[in-house]
């Protein structure tokens, strides 16, 4: 509803939560550019990408926001979530403490989110099967129990990744 925004049907901001290190940067670079980085630097502060698809003949784009894991280099929380209509809830299959940690990033996504943000855990790194923490019905299962979309990813190997975010997208839209 903006004059500005002609051909732009409609514009909707995504965030992206979970522990460091769980491949959060890469899911969105792989997204957004087609681009793997194995050497990754750790997130400080917030990045984002904006992202057009075509939903159903119409112009969507996301905004899609990324921050650091690691609590010295975050955002402004607050900040952070405004106006956020999904969330990506990633953790690492190679590393249960990640998937502890997917309370804990909900909590804080209910706190700052009203409950109508369309939300999809994410276990990523699904590549590295041979040393997996977490399995994929224990993803199910927390998905299922805390009504959240559920898909296991690999940024390395683009597994999935084009639709976990069109899921989302597609729930928002
Ligand atoms: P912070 O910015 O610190 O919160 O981390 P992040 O969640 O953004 O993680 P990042 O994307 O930087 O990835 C961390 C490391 O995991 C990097 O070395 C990546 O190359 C690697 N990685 C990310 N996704 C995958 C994946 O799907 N498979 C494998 N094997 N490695 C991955
Ligand atoms: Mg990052």
């Amino acid at each position: 509803d903006d004059d500005d925004d002609e051909g732009e049907d409609y514009l909707f901001k995504i965030v992206m939560i979970g522990d460091s290190a769980v491949g959060k940067s890469n899911l969105l670079s792989r997204f957004a550019r087609d681009e793997f980085d194995l050497n990754a630097k750790a997130t400080i502060g917030v990045e984002f990408q904006t992202q057009a698809l075509d939903i159903d003949g119409k112009e969507v784009k996301a905004q899609i926001w990324d921050t650091a894991g690691q609590e010295r280099f975050r955002a402004v929380t607050s900040a952070y979530y405004r106006g956020a209509f999904g969330a990506l809830v990633v953790y690492d299959i190679t590393r249960r403490s990640t998937f502890d940690s997917v309370k804990r990033w909900l909590d804080e996504l209910d706190t700052h989110c009203d409950t109508s943000v369309a939300r999809m855990l994410v276990g990523n790194k699904r590549d590295l099967d041979n040393i997996r923490e977490v399995s994929t019905e224990e993803g199910r299962a927390l998905a299922e129990s805390e009504g959240l979309f559920f898909m296991e990813t690999s940024a390395l190997d683009s597994t999935n990744v084009q639709m976990s975010f069109e899921i989302v997208i597609r729930e928002i839209y």
